[in-house]
This record gives C-alpha cells, sequence and structure tokens, in this order.
C-alpha cells in the first residue's frame, strides 16, 4: 500500500490499532515493541487473518527502528501502567522516559511523520514528545478527545434510544477529571441534547464520561480499555492519511488559542494530510471557559511536576 503507519507498543492499544488500520485498508503498518515476539506474533497473527478478511496491507513486528523508516504516521502507544506502590510521579517519569527514546528513534527514522501520542498521562506525553522530535506542532497531537467524546456519544445515544450515528458530541479539556464534556455542542440529529434531556440527566452522562476510563477498569480489572481507544486513534489517521480534513477534538499544542499559550490541551482541529491544520475556536460560555481552564491548570500542573522530575 502506499502508505506507512507505525503503531510503537504492540500491546493491547497498540495491536487493536494495527488490526483496524489493516483491516480498513489504509496502510502497511509496522508495529514495534522491547518486548521480543510480542509484535512479531501479533503481526503475524494479523497478516494470517488478510486472506479471510480480505486486504492487502503489509504487516511486520519488530523490536527495532529500522522498519519503520519514512512511516507518514506514527501511533505511540508505549508505556506502563501504574502499579501498586507506585506514584503518579513515578509513572510521569517512567513513561517520559519511555516516550523520549521512542520519539527520539521515530525523528530520526521518519522525520516527515506526524505523531499520534495515546499513551498516559496523555497531554503531558504529548509535551514530551513534542520537545523529544522537534517537530512542527501541526505534526504532534493527542488522542483523547474522539474517546471522550465517543463515551458521551454512546451514553446519549443509549439514554434517547437512538442511533449512536446521529449523535455528535465534542469533550474539551485534559484526558482526566477535568475534562470538559460540553453539553451545548452536543446533539442528536443537528438538535442540541439540552433540548432533549433534563439537567439531571445530562449532569449524570458528563459525569459517567468523566469517568469513562475508570469505569472500564473496574470491570477489566486487569487494564484499562482498548478497543475504544484504538478506534479513537485510527479516526484520527484516518483523517490525516485520506485528507479527510475531520473536525476531532484532539490534544493540541495552544499559541494563545482559548487564552491557552504553550499547553497541549484537547480543542476541536481540522485534520488532514498537514496534521493539524487548523484549531477551531468556538464561543465559549464564562462557565465553560472556566472549566477549560481548570482543566488546563491540572495539565500544567502534571508539566511543571515532569519538569522539576527532570
Ligand atoms: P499495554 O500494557 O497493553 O501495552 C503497552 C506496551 O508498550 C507493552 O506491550 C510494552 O511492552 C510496550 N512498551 C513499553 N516500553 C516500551 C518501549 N520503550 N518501546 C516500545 N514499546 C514499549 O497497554 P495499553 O492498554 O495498550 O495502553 C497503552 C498506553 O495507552 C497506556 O499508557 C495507557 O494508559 C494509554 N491509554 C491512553 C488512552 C487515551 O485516551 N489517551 C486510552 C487507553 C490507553
Ligand atoms: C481511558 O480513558 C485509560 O486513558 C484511558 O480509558
Amino acid at each position: 500500500m502506499d502508505k506507512k503507519v507505525t503503531v510503537v507498543g504492540a500491546g493491547n492499544v497498540g495491536a487493536t490499532a494495527a488490526q483496524r488500520l489493516a483491516e480498513k485498508r489504509l496502510c502497511d503498518v509496522v508495529l514495534v515493541d522491547i518486548a521480543e515476539g510480542l509484535p512479531q506474533g501479533k503481526a503475524l497473527d494479523l497478516a494470517e487473518a488478510a486472506p479471510v478478511e480480505k486486504h492487502d496491507a503489509n504487516l511486520i513486528g519488530t523490536n527495532s527502528y529500522e522498519e519503520t523508516a519514512d512511516s507518514d504516521i506514527v501511533i505511540i502507544t508505549a508505556g506502563i501502567p501504574r502499579k501498586p506502590g507506585m506514584s503518579r510521579d513515578d509513572l510521569l517519569k517512567t513513561n517520559s522516559d519511555i516516550i523520549k527514546d521512542v520519539v527520539g528513534n521515530i525523528a530520526e527514522k521518519s522525520p516527515n511523520s506526524i505523531l499520534i501520542i495515546v499513551s498516559n498521562p496523555l497531554d503531558a506525553m504529548c509535551h514530551v514528545a513534542y520537545d523529544a522530535s522537534g517537530f512542527d506542532k501541526k505534526r504532534v497531537m493527542g488522542m483523547a478527545g474522539v474517546l471522550d467524546s465517543a463515551r458521551f456519544r454512546t451514553f446519549i445515544a443509549r439514554e434517547l434510544n437512538v442511533s449512536v450515528e446521529n449523535t455528535h458530541a465534542f469533550v474539551l479539556g485534559g484526558h482526566g477529571d477535568t475534562m470538559v464534556p460540553l453539553p451545548r455542542f452536543s446533539t442528536v440529529a443537528g438538535i442540541p441534547i439540552t433540548e432533549l434531556l433534563s439537567k439531571d440527566r445530562i449532569d449524570s452522562m458528563v459525569d459517567r464520561t468523566r469517568k469513562g476510563g475508570a469505569e472500564i477498569v473496574s470491570l477489566l480489572k486487569t487494564g484499562s480499555a482498548f478497543y475504544a481507544p484504538a478506534s479513537a486513534a485510527v479516526e484520527m489517521a484516518e483523517s490525516i492519511l485520506m485528507d479527510r480534513k475531520k473536525i476531532l477534538p484532539c490534544a493540541a499544542c495552544l499559541d494563545g488559542e482559548y487564552g491557552i499559550n504553550g499547553l497541549f490541551i484537547g480543542v476541536p482541529v481540522k485534520l488532514g494530510r498537514n496534521g493539524i491544520e487548523d484549531i477551531i475556536e468556538i464561543k465559549l460560555t464564562d462557565e465553560e471557559s472556566a472549566d477549560l481552564q481548570k482543566s488546563a491548570d491540572a495539565v500544567r500542573s502534571l508539566v511543571d511536576a515532569m519538569a522539576r522530575l527532570e
């Protein structure tokens, strides 16, 4: 195929993203991981599904970066989850070291690629990737808003017993407890949900959306969500690969937009072949704006904590 996407981290999110990319016939895929055999095994398994799934994507699994050269997009899912006894700062330090190492290799082998960061803590890891790559900020972005909005859309569709296809939602801000679901901009067939549901029902869905990641962790017990996160990352990749110019909520480095400077945070962006082609500024109410600033403050405190760990 004429497009190539590298997925770093062949764990749950990475392998599922590789599967979706191949089965949507979007590109060849290189799966990279430090665990020996893991990316090779998963890539071979996915390749052996191709005759049945009827696609011709080339799938390679590897522990090195040689095969990743000249990738169009790199989706980074490498990292470790928080383990018992580990502080948030420990996780911050461990994952930021992993992202630095991964991005250093990627920047060398694929200097023109576009980076989609998935690893947590998401907004802070976008900063690490941006600094380590030296790439233009249009080519570094984080996946969170598409996932958080998809969760909100699922709850809206279930609540109103309508097709998920009729729903649209925007969740802005950082990927954490302070994320900012925007009911005014969340619609069913173009009708704002504020006209369809009571404030109590909306508040309850907003709260469930904010806790969406934790809800899956508490059910799975051994890991976090991966089907919906992989779908969300692939929707971003598809918009870039196919130059679809979709407007999606993504973590982007702001330069004064929404009154925020030098910080990665989730906002609506236009995604096309050049990466982030536009940052869309929607007019927020004072309350929505205050919530976004509060979320930005939470991201900034993580970024500051990371700087102290250097
Ligand atoms: P996982 O544990 O299944 O996979 C992570 C993989 O990264 C492992 O296979 C591990 O060997 C690999 N890895 C570790 N260090 C590496 C390195 N230096 N180079 C290459 N590979 C390396 O985890 P999962 O479920 O796939 O999640 C991946 C990350 O994505 C986590 O940080 C998770 O918190 C985050 N996440 C973020 C979401 C978001 O909305 N932004 C949603 C879901 C997950
Ligand atoms: C999620 O929201 C763990 O960030 C991950 O599911």
